[in-house]
């Protein structure tokens, strides 16, 4: 056994850890009774010691090595594809390193001021690993974005993110604070500046759109923000929330049930009449559908079960804003209401429902 941890280097206590939960368990023991590892042990144990550094949970990791229905050979190919996804996302962090230690070098250098206003891409920073797991492209949400863009023909996408939204028939220009997000936008990705709303690197009306999504709720000085893009492109188009209308906050009984603290998050958030007055545009509702595929804060509105799991919860920054112990007394609160039947009672309408209205807004200008 000592050999088995000298060699994999992992300790002998975790190996009897291992052995004790049924992760590997050698298969035989010596006439002294030490465990002794055949080759087929050791060769799992390899696999376990992959999923962990992967950062894989020991029961996630029983479920993937003793999944029936892959044989050895499969299991191995989608270690190695998970491992080069790793790989590949350690290079592009390197790479926004790199960018920035050269801007750095060439003396262009955030002002305290700028610093502070980085406050939504630092969060992002700490956060955003997480974000690929369930934020992606909503097509019908995406449809309204594309056709407010009109006929332009260069996009600016604003705290562009991974790029959910980057309309493929057009020429993107992304924005995003973020080193982390920015690391995470796939291979092929429109070009990615590193940069924050309040203050784009663009010449007036450098661009015939300026897109953002989910985004200007992260921002120091959001009017600021909505003017620099207003500047910049003779067309805006802003998917966003209204903060406003408690009322309606109301209605979400996410937010109304479980999470009041959210009310919080938004006491200085401007109004919707401000944000739209920012662009000198107009206000659309956009529905959220019940089984909407972008994993945002109000999407599982028909699916409660989807908030209980941590990944969901990960990719949203709300979760995190309002601090680990409201999020913990939350996911308690609607975990004993779902297997109480009382989520069920209470929220017996929604059912009937295929899309909601959860203030979400599509401003245009
Ligand atoms: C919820 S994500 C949305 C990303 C992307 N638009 C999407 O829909 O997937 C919010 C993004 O806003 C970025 N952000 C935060 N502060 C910002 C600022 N001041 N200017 C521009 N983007 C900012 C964050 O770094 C993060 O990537």
């Amino acid at each position: 056994m000592r050999r088995v941890a000298e060699l994999t280097g992992v300790t002998v206590r975790t190996l009897h850890h291992y052995d004790e939960i049924g992760l590997v368990r050698p298969s035989a023991r010596t006439a002294a009774g030490y465990r002794a590892y055949s080759a087929r042990d050791v060769e799992r144990l390899r696999e376990v010691l992959a999923y962990r550094r992967l950062g894989f949970g020991l029961r996630e990791i029983a479920d993937l090595v003793d999944d029936p229905a892959t044989d050895a050979v499969t299991r191995l190919r989608r270690l190695r594809g998970l491992l080069l996804e790793q790989r590949d996302r350690a290079a592009a962090m390197v790479t926004a390193i790199d960018g920035e230690l050269e801007a750095r070098a060439m003396g262009i250098r955030t002002t305290p001021e700028e610093q502070l206003r980085m406050f939504g891409a630092q969060l992002y920073d700490a956060i955003g690993s997480d974000y690929p797991t369930t934020r992606r492209t909503e097509p019908r949400i995406a449809a309204r974005v594309w056709d407010a863009l009109g006929d332009a023909r260069t996009v600016l996408n604003v705290g562009a993110g991974t790029g959910s939204y980057e309309p493929p028939d057009r020429e993107v220009t992304a924005v995003e604070p973020s080193a982390v997000m920015r690391a995470l936008r796939p291979a092929g990705a429109a070009r990615c500046l590193a940069a924050a709303a309040e203050r784009l690197p663009f010449a007036d009306r450098s661009f015939d759109a300026a897109m953002a999504f989910s985004t200007v709720h992260h921002w120091r000085d959001p009017i600021a923000g909505l003017r620099e893009m207003r500047r910049v492109a003779r067309r805006v188009v802003v998917f966003t929330y209204d903060a406003g209308d408690a009322g309606r906050r109301e209605r979400f009984w996410l937010t109304r049930d479980y999470l009041p603290e959210f009310a919080e998050l938004l006491v200085d958030w401007p109004s919707l009449a401000d944000l739209t007055h920012a662009i000198g545009g107009r206000a659309e509702p956009v529905l959220v559908p019940w089984d909407c595929a972008d994993g945002f804060f109000e999407a599982h509105w028909r699916r409660p079960e989807a908030y209980l799991e941590e990944q969901v919860r990960r990719a949203v920054s709300v979760w995190t804003r309002v601090g680990p112990e409201a999020e913990q007394r939350a996911v308690r609160g609607l975990r004993d209401d779902l297997d109480s039947g009382r989520w069920a009672e209470r929220n017996r309408d929604l059912v009937a429902l295929d899309a909601a209205e959860l203030g979400l807004r599509l401003l245009v200008a």
